[in-house]
């Protein structure tokens, strides 16, 4: 471990007996920045832009795509989590909590910016969400550089290693494949198709998911003029079925903005969360005027309730500027930039006892 990494982590424990949801600017509490993650340079980028005068939804554009360039984790952007096929995609989402616009792309292919083509979704359609090959066309025919290789010799690399393992760990469930690599037929009606195939023919394994193959960047803007943003930016799990879209493009589940009340920003077990849309139900909470700690508890703690082995996580700020994070099955950190702090402060929260069901 990174001696600076020690440094980071003691520091944060240091503040974590300020924060759990009470921090309240008092001194102008404008503009402000929430990221996941320790992003640190991605919260500096949407910063800077925020804090020269810039929209919260440019902001959040700086910010994400600064993860994108950078590849957070090898999990934004381009040249990370390949799919089966060995490919990287792009999923991204903008929210302008103002009028409740957004912009998304899902499973876009060729084009790295995709936060960029999610804002121009937003500011030159009608449409909420493009997805695949048309997604990517529809980004270039608007000027983004592409068609561009998303793979990299990383993410090639751990694809090819993947398939030399036997295509393990994976998504597929209640399947019979005679190398474990596919064609993959289902178990349950393929019953005289199963007798019919070789000796030998193997149950795919559930996904054990590592920590770090499905992090997302879900950022959230207050501006100077006190509108609220959020973003998100993702190459969406490794090894994920080809077609898969997570919880990154949805809105209301890896990110939600209203302007009257606050944002929420999510990661983790996409295909999970998204069925129950936590930071919808965070801003709710917060809008019946639930305090942001409680309220991502509760949206974390409704998802473990019904899968109690799911890993994920959010943060919540309200229009005060107090924001908060729960998370369930890892330790979950958050970046925050306020006009209070000299640098990005990263906050780690612990799985709250009452959601630590396993
Ligand atoms: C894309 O990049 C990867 C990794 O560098 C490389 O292996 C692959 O051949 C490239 N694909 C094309 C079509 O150029």
């Amino acid at each position: 471990m990174p001696s600076s990494y020690l440094h980071c982590f003691f520091f944060v424990a240091l503040l974590l007996s300020e924060v759990c949801g009470n921090r309240v600017g008092d001194s102008g509490r404008y503009p402000l920045v929430v990221s996941t993650w320790p992003f640190v340079e991605a919260v500096r980028a949407a910063w800077t832009a925020v804090d020269h005068g810039l929209s919260a939804v440019d902001a959040v554009v700086e910010g994400c795509s600064a993860c994108e360039e950078l590849r957070c984790d090898g999990t934004v952007g381009p040249g990370g989590s390949p799919d089966e096929n060995g490919e990287t995609t792009i999923d991204a989402l903008v929210m302008d909590g103002v009028m409740m616009e957004v912009g998304a792309v899902a499973a876009m292919k060729y084009v790295k910016d995709g936060i960029k083509a999610a804002k121009l979704v937003m500011q030159h359609t009608q449409h909420t969400l493009l997805v695949g090959e048309p997604a990517s066309a529809f980004a270039i025919s608007m000027g983004l550089p592409g068609p561009t290789n998303l793979s990299s010799p990383e993410s090639i690399n751990k694809w090819t290693k993947w398939k030399e393992d036997l295509c393990q760990p994976n998504f597929r469930k209640n399947v019979l494949s005679v190398d474990s690599c596919g064609p993959y037929h289902p178990k349950d009606t393929a019953n005289s198709c199963a007798q019919a195939n070789p000796v030998g023919t193997i149950e795919s394994s559930p996904a054990r998911v590592g920590l770090h193959s499905h992090d997302t960047i879900a950022m959230a803007v207050i501006d100077k003029m006190g509108f609220i943003a959020v973003g998100t930016s993702t190459n969406g799990a490794a090894f994920k079925i080809p077609g898969r879209v997570g919880d990154g493009p949805i809105a209301g589940s890896s990110a939600y903005a209203d302007n009257d009340v606050g944002a929420c920003g999510a990661t983790g077990d996409g295909d999970v969360m998204m069925r129950f849309l936590p930071c919808y139900q965070v801003v709710e909470s917060m809008r019946r005027g639930m305090e942001p700690k409680l309220a991502a508890e509760d949206a974390i703690l409704r998802i473990a309730q019904k899968y109690p082995d799911f890993v994920g996580a959010l943060f919540a700020v309200n229009k005060e500027g107090e924001h908060a994070g729960a998370c369930h099955g890892w330790t979950f950190q958050y970046s925050v930039r306020s006009m209070e702090m000299e640098e990005v402060e990263v906050f780690t929260v612990r799985p709250s006892t009452v959601s630590m069901s396993t």
